[in-house]
C-alpha cells in the first residue's frame, strides 16, 4: 500500500440490467447509507454518475472492506436505463466501464436486456459481477437490514434459503448457457475466469457490503495498472449524451476517464462530419443533494479530474455525437489532437 492514491484514477463501474431489476435502487441505497452515516456530502453526484470514496465504501461494507488494503480512491458508478429502446446508452456505458455490475432480479431471472447487457460486456471484455437483486422478495424472507449476506443467510429458515438457492442456481445456469463460468461469489477464486454472483437487496441493503467488497477487490486486483495514469494531464473522455440546456444551448454530457478538463480549455469533440474544435464555456455539475433521477440544477466548476461525469457547455456543439471522443488540447498541438479524435471516429 505504498502508492500515492492521488495518482490512481477512480475505476468506472457501469450498472447494467433489464428494466426494473433495481439498478437505480442499488445506487440510491448506497447513497442513502452514506446519508445515514452522516457522510452525505462525501458522495458526489456527477452528470450520469455517482462517486463513492473509499472511506464511505469501507463504512458501508464494515469488516468486509479494510481501507488499508486498498489504494484506489473509490468507485464511480454509471447508472444505465434498462428499457429496450436505450441500447446505445447501455453499450456506451459498457464500453466506457472498467468493470460492471449486471443486476438481475432473482425472481424474474434472465430477460432480453440482461442478455443484451451480457453481449455488450462480452464484446468490450469488461470484467463484471452479477448482483442477484431483490432477495427480500423470497416468500418468508427475514429481513436483516444492511447485513452481509452470510449473516442474513444464517437468519433464514431452511425452506427460505433453499428457495433463494434455487433462484441463484438458475441464474448461474443462465450465465453458463451464455458461455460464462459462474458461481456464488464466496466460492470464486479467480474473478477473471469466473463470474461471481452476489445476492443483494437494494431495498433492505442486505448483501450490499458484499457487493462493494467484491467490486473493490476486483478493481484493485485486476484493474490497477490501467488506473495508474497521469491524472493531471489533458483530459480524455467520451460523450454520453448531447443535450439542449436552457441558457447554454447544445451541451455534451461526458465521462472523463483520463486527465483533467478546465473551464478555459480548448477541446476537440467528435462530430457527425468532422472533429469540432471549441472553447469550454462552462463545466457544469449537479448541485449537491440533487436528486439522482433529475439533473436540472447545475453548479459551475473550474476543473474536474478523471474519473468524473461532467456537462460541458461550449459553442458549436450542434454536430457533436453521442459515443464520440472528447480530448483537451492544452499544451499540445491542435493538429495532433484533431488527428487523434478523427482516428477514433
Ligand atoms: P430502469 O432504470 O427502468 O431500467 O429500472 P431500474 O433497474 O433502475 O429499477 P429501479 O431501481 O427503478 O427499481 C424498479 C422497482 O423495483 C422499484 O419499484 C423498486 O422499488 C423495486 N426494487 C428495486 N430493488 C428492489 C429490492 O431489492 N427489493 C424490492 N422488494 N424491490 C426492489
Ligand atoms: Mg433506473
Amino acid at each position: 500500500n505504498s502508492r500515492d492514491p492521488t495518482s490512481l484514477r477512480t475505476p468506472i463501474v457501469a450498472v447494467l440490467g433489464h428494466v426494473d431489476h433495481g439498478k437505480t435502487s442499488l445506487l440510491d441505497k448506497i447513497r442513502g447509507s452514506a446519508v445515514i452515516e452522516g457522510e452525505a456530502g462525501a458522495i458526489t453526484q456527477h452528470i450520469g454518475a455517482t462517486a463513492v470514496p473509499l472511506d464511505i465504501i469501507s463504512t458501508i461494507a464494515g469488516d468486509l472492506v479494510d481501507p488499508d488494503d486498498f489504494d484506489l480512491p473509490g468507485l464511480l458508478f454509471i447508472d444505465t436505463p434498462g428499457h429496450h429502446s436505450f441500447t446505445t446508452l447501455r453499450s456506451r456505458g459498457g464500453a466506457l466501464a472498467d468493470i460492471a455490475i449486471l443486476v438481475v432480479d432473482v425472481n424474474d431471472g434472465f430477460q432480453p436486456q440482461t442478455l443484451e447487457a451480457l453481449d455488450i460486456l462480452k464484446r468490450s471484455q469488461t470484467p463484471f459481477i452479477v448482483a442477484a437483486n431483490k432477495i427480500d422478495t423470497v416468500p418468508g424472507w427475514n429481513v436483516n437490514e444492511d447485513m452481509p449476506i452470510n449473516a442474513t443467510y444464517d437468519a433464514q429458515s431452511d425452506r427460505v434459503s433453499s428457495r433463494l438457492d434455487e433462484s441463484l442456481y438458475k441464474i448461474i445456469g443462465n450465465l453458463s448457457d451464455e458461455g460464462f463460468s459462474a458461481d456464488l461469489y464466496w466460492r470464486v477464486q479467480n474473478f477473471q475466469r469466473n463470474v461471481g454472483v452476489v445476492p443483494v437487496s437494494a431495498m433492505t441493503g442486505e448483501g450490499v457490503p458484499d457487493l462493494l467488497a467484491v467490486m473493490m477487490g476486483l478493481s484493485q486486483r485486476y484493474m490497477k495498472e490501467e488506473m495508474e495514469i497521469d491524472v493531471t494531464g489533458p483530459g480524455v473522455g467520451t460523450v454520453l449524451e448531447v443535450k439542449e440546456e436552457k441558457g447554454f444551448g447544445k451541451t455534451v454530457d461526458i465521462v472523463l476517464y483520463d486527465g483533467t478538463i478546465r473551464a478555459d480549455d480548448t477541446v476537440v469533440v467528435g462530430g457527425q462530419n468532422d472533429p469540432i474544435v471549441t472553447e469550454v464555456r462552462a463545466l457544469l455539475q449537479p448541485r449537491p443533494l440533487a436528486e439522482i433521477r433529475t439533473e436540472s440544477r447545475f453548479e459551475k466548476v473550474d476543473e474536474v479530474g478523471a474519473a468524473a461525469g461532467i456537462k460541458v457547455a461550449a459553442p458549436d456543439l450542434g454536430d457533436a455525437m453521442a459515443g464520440a471522443p472528447v480530448r483537451v488540447v492544452r499544451n499540445r498541438s491542435l493538429d495532433e489532437v484533431v488527428h487523434e479524435v478523427r482516428a477514433e471516429l
